[in-house]
């Protein structure tokens, strides 16, 4: 089976938990929009659901497809939010934010009653880490966000480069104005630690660590679909 097959096939699971009048909140990225496509097929056959988008590129799709939407402002609880990762670790921990849309991402999950997490096998990591760790910082002092981030990260005995993510030759920008700095860390023992010590730093909006907000993973691979419970 081919990547594609199995993100397929762990959107069409997470699809099973979707019921009719569902305030949903839609994720980012290759496996969400598998998402979003069968879900447009059962809004066509009559599934009554309200979406919150977590990207405008999400938003895009949905709209293209039909999938009806609404804004965090307009409906800001929900039931569920289904979205993709980067990372997951036995404890459902997240990296999250290769797609650029963390802090959207983070927000909506957090306005969730549950979050299910879709991905293929090779999402899943013992420690996280491996995937270079997305923070996002306002383009404002940029070099002394950097220098407060490699401080706190020498403190907590990690260490790596921190690369501003470009696209075509410019910083990438998220949906929310802001730049987003790439870390390799590598092994993040204790991404609590982490988590709150970047919080701490002003400059940081976000960062995609997603600690405790999964409920349930969907998980695709060769030997068929799991779905492992934090
Ligand atoms: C978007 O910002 C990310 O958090 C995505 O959810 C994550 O990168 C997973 O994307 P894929 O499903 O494309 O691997």
């Amino acid at each position: 089976m081919n990547a594609r097959t199995l993100k397929i096939e762990a959107a069409r699971v997470a699809l099973e938990h979707v019921t009719d009048g569902m305030r949903l909140g839609i994720g980012t990225g290759s496996t969400a929009e598998e998402f979003v496509r069968l879900l447009a097929e059962k809004v066509a056959a009559g599934m009554t659901i309200i979406g919150v988008p977590t990207s405008e590129r999400t938003a895009a799709l949905c709209r293209e497809l039909g999938v009806p939407l609404s804004t965090l402002d307009e409906t800001p609880e929900l039931d569920l939010t289904i979205d993709g990762a980067d990372e997951i670790d036995p404890d459902l921990a997240l990296v999250k934010g290769g797609g650029g849309a963390l802090l959207r991402e983070k927000i909506v999950a957090s306005a969730s009653a549950s979050m299910i997490v879709i991905a293929d096998e090779t999402k899943m990591v013992d420690t996280l880490g491996r995937f270079p760790l997305p923070i996002e910082v306002n383009p404002f002092g940029l070099k002394s966000t950097e220098l407060a981030i490699t401080r706190l990260a020498e403190q907590l005995g990690l260490k790596g480069p921190l690369t501003l993510r470009m696209t075509q030759g410019e910083p990438f920008v998220t949906d929310g104005g802001h730049f987003i700095l790439d870390a390799s860390f590598g092994r993040i023992p204790d991404p609590r630690a982490l988590s709150t010590g970047l919080h701490a730093v002003p400059g940081v909006v976000e960062h995609g660590l997603f600690l405790g907000l999964a409920k349930a993973a969907i998980v695709a691979g060769a030997d068929g679909v799991k779905t492992v419970h934090a």
